[in-house]
């Protein structure tokens, strides 16, 4: 279907974010079972409730707008971060190095998120949705903290994997 206006582009955007979260939502519980670290394990089974709540913001993002509604499709991008993850824990054994491979394909799907609600953030903003756009500046702080505490988690296994 073709895109006409920006509308519809937020729209379709907002549909492929919805898509990404879904699929984090099945592969975050793979990741938190693959890792090792208690700290990791805890900050991926963290942040998948908080990808729940992100679900329920992308449709109350789009309840506050009139005409607006989720679509169904598919976000290739993150299939394919999820499927380089996937392949990466079939590679490596349980332990510090699928750790910091863990967090390196983490990190990955958090700066693609980031930038996926960036964009989000700023359409909602030149469209007037401002309630819409208050909603999604919430989970664009999440991502970034999400983000921050990784990069602090990838650190701290240097030290593990060299003690
Ligand atoms: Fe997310
Ligand atoms: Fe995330």
């Amino acid at each position: 279907m073709m895109i006409k206006d920006a509308q519809e582009l937020f729209m379709r955007l907002l549909s492929e974010t919805n898509s990404a979260e879904k699929q984090m939502t099945r592969a975050l519980p793979k990741m938190a079972r693959a890792a090792d670290d208690e700290k990791l394990v805890e900050a991926f089974q963290h942040h998948l409730e908080e990808t729940q709540g992100q679900l329920e913001r992308l449709e109350q993002a789009a309840d506050s707008i009139p005409d607006i509604r989720i679509k169904r499709l598919k976000s290739h991008a993150m299939e394919s971060l999820i499927q380089e993850g996937e392949e990466l824990i079939d590679s490596t054994e349980k332990g510090p190095v699928r750790d910091a491979g863990l967090i390196a394909a983490a990190q990955k799907v958090e700066h693609f998120e980031i930038a996926a609600y960036g964009t989000l953030c700023e359409l909602a903003e030149q469209l007037g949705h401002t309630k819409a756009k208050e909603i999604l500046a919430e989970t664009l702080k999440e991502e970034k903290s999400t983000d921050d505490k990784l990069s602090k988690l990838a650190k701290q296994n240097i030290n593990r994997k060299a003690g």
